[in-house]
Order: structure tokens, then sequence, then C-alpha cells
């Protein structure tokens, strides 16, 4: 089955990625092109500059892929042609599926839109072997979402956020305290020297029986004690990080837990860029171990948006009998 190669195209979000998978899981080129340096100017993703950085970046991405993986006739030796078709930004996963779509006309290969969000879920499966059913916490900085898959192909959406997604709020108060985009990685580090009971802020929508986020109500109380304590001189942004994170893995914990007593379903993985955090990620472990729970923690750098995630999550898909054909176009809101 390795000799089976997909190639997938991800254009999401702010990040230009290309990659070649054998079969279901080995990796034959990763490429991406971070825009981060050009957003962390504007504090957070500009849509308009996203677009033409993704479109001057695919084609150079796309050779020096085909190069890494060997692939040098890929009308002969490409199986399927992968690409994420949403959710996202509508510019930005426009360069990405008109790629897709010109070279699958041009080579003659078989096309397959693929969900951003089936393909965070693939970042577990693309790394180790991984059988449903299980639940999937998926967490990123467009994401917050608890998906039960009983099996591929079929999720149910078992809750969300109200407003923010967790990452959104994370870049938001980095934004307020001066520490650029994107603020995960940066309050991540910072909190790990500071103190997470130094200040009370409020776990969201602690006391509810519902699997649901909100992170609006946070991200406010964390702006306003970032106000209070400026005024009394330089702000303990060590302990205001580790405050803030504490609320935030708090929450993601507590509905998680609601979402394996719900179900009854004892596997559990998560992707997603906030996936990436040490905080909750020592935390699922803690728990997974008390609770034997079988936990999925795919590698920081298959987290974050990837190509390798939609060339896995495209492969199964296409295996399962799906496909689509030249008039694929990019659906921003695709819910899974
Ligand atoms: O999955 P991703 O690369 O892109 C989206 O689909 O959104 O996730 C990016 C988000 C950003 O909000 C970033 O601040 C957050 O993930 N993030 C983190 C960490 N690394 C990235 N959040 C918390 N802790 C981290 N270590
Ligand atoms: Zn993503």
């Amino acid at each position: 089955e390795e000799k089976f190669i997909t190639l997938a195209i991800e254009t999401s979000c702010d990040d230009t990625a290309v990659a070649l998978l054998g079969g279901a899981r080995k990796v034959l080129a990763d490429s991406i092109s971070s825009q981060i340096d050009s957003h962390s100017a504007y504090g957070g993703v500009v849509p308009e500059l996203a677009s033409r950085m993704h479109q001057e970046a695919m084609l150079p991405l796309l050779e020096s892929a085909l190069a890494q993986a060997g692939v040098k006739n890929p009308r002969e030796e490409l199986g399927l042609i992968a690409v994420t078709a949403g959710p996202g930004l509508i510019g930005s996963l426009m360069v990405g599926v008109m790629t897709a779509k010109a070279l699958s006309q041009g080579w003659g290969v078989p096309l397959l839109g693929v969900n951003h969000l089936e393909g965070h879920i693939f970042a577990n499966a693309a790394s180790e072997e991984l059988v449903p059913p299980f639940i999937s916490l998926i967490v990123s900085g467009g994401h917050t979402e608890v998906v039960l898959a009983r099996a591929f192909g079929d999720y149910e959406l078992l809750g969300t956020t109200r407003d923010d997604a967790a990452g959104e709020a994370y870049d938001k108060i980095s934004k307020v305290l001066g520490l650029g985009y994107p603020g995960g990685p940066v309050i991540d580090r910072l909190a790990a020297s500071g103190d997470a009971y130094a200040f009370d802020l409020p776990v969201p929508l602690a006391s509810t029986r519902e699997i649901e986020f909100s992170f609006s109500g946070l991200k406010t109380a964390a702006m306003t004690l970032i106000e209070k304590e400026s005024e009394r001189g330089a702000p303990p942004v060590a302990d205001i990080c580790a405050s803030f994170q504490r609320a935030v893995v708090e929450s993601l914990l507590k509905k998680i837990t609601l979402a394996v007593k719900t179900t009854g379903v004892k596997r559990l993985t998560v992707s997603g860029g906030v996936a990436a955090n040490s905080a909750l990620r020592a935390a699922l472990e803690k728990y997974s171990a008390e609770k034997s729970i079988e936990l999925f923690l795919p590698p920081r750098k298959m987290c974050t948006d990837n190509a390798v995630m939609i060339a896995a999550a495209g492969y199964n898909s296409y295996m399962r009998g799906n496909l689509s054909d030249l008039r694929l176009t990019p659906n921003p809101s695709w819910s899974i």
C-alpha cells in the first residue's frame, strides 16, 4: 500500500503546506511555508495578505516537495491529489483548491477535497495506528471542537465553542501583553515560570452539563486583570500567563471528561495548534493514566497546520470510495 502516493495541499489559513504520503503513514515529503513573520506585525492573520502569499509560495513549494519525495513523473506516480476545501479563509482555500484542480486536470490524477477538521483528526492516524471509535479534541486558532468518531468518515460533533476558539484567546491575550503573534507558544513558555494560582481567573462554563466552551469571558477577565496590574506598574506577566492557561486547560479537560463519560468511549485523540501546549499535554496524560484512557498525542509538529494530515485523511477517504471532480469549490464554513 505504501506504493500508493497521495499529494496533499493545505492552504486554509496562514501556512502553505504540501506533502507526499505513501499509503497511510509513510511521509515522503512534508513542506511548509509559514507566513507568521508577515502577519505578526498585525497581531493576527490578514486574509488578503494570506491569499497573496499562498499564491507566491505554492509552485516553488510543490516543486521542492516532489523533488524531496523523488517523484519525477507525477502523472504516472501519483494516485491521488488531496486538497483542503474548508473550513478556512475563502481566499486562502481558493489558492489550494484551484492549484489542485489544475494539477488533477493536467496530470490526469484523481482529486479529492478534504475537510480541514477531518485532517486534524488524522494528525493522529498519520503518526500511529488509530482505530475508531474515539473522541477527538480539535483545538486551534480557529477551532475548539469535540468530535465523536464512530468510524472514519462517521463523525458526530459533540460540542464546540460559543464564541472564541481557544487559540484565538491565547493570541488576543498575547497581543494585549505585547508578546506578538502567535500567542500560544510564548504564553506556554512564560507560564512555565509563573504561578498558575496567582490570579483567580474564571474557568469558563465550569458548571454546565453541556459539552461547550466559551473563551470570550475569560479573555475579557484576563484583559481587565492586565489593565489593573499595568496601572500599578509592570504587570507580573508570567503569573498572568500561568493563571490564564490554567483556566483554559481546566475548561478543556472538564468538557473532555464529560465527553468520555457521556459516550463511554475511552480512546482520546487531540490535535490542532493548542494541542502543542505543554500544560494541556501534561493534564491529558495525567487524566488518561488515572482513568485508563488510551491517549493519542501527535508530535507537536503534526498538531499545527500541515499537509501530511490532509494527505492521510484524503487517502483514507479515497479508499472509502470518496472522490471529487472539477466542480470542487472551497467551502469556508464546511462543518465536519
Ligand atoms: O492548528 P493551527 O496551526 O492553525 C489553525 O488551524 O488555527 O493553530 C494555531 C493556533 C494559534 O492560535 C496558536 O497561538 C496556537 O495554535 N498554539 C498554541 C501553542 N502553539 C500554537 N496554543 C497554546 N500553546 C501552544 N504551545
Ligand atoms: Zn488547523
